[in-house]
């Protein structure tokens, strides 16, 4: 049995203010990991999905970014509006959120 169901991967990468890539730190990926973790934990369901901070995604246009396992389901522009939504559906109910799903077809 695996250690968790999913894995939620949040990009928290920051770059210096003025970078042309720009940064998923700044559109407010912190709030968005956080808030993740607040509501799975109060879902119970923090011992069986995982919202992980991570490094740069390569998908930094569409910051906020994100990417669910297994599957690689790629999220973009994700705010802290749009977290329980991912969650009732993707997460628990195994449909992602079409409407933020990142549409370029290095994400499909
Ligand atoms: S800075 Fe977030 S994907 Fe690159």
């Amino acid at each position: 049995m695996p250690r968790f169901e999913k894995h939620i991967f949040i990009c928290e990468n920051k770059r210096p203010d003025n970078h042309p890539k720009g940064c998923c730190s700044d559109k407010g990926s912190v709030e968005v990991r956080e808030y993740f973790k607040q509501r799975l934990k109060e879902l119970g369901l923090g011992s069986k999905i995982r919202a992980n901070s991570s490094g740069c995604l390569d998908a930094c246009e569409f910051g906020v970014s994100a990417v669910v396992y297994p599957g690689q389901v790629w999220y973009g522009a994700v705010t802290k509006d749009d977290v329980d939504e991912i969650i009732q559906s993707h997460i628990i109910n195994n449909v992602p959120v079409e409407r933020l799903l990142i549409k370029d077809k290095r994400f499909i």
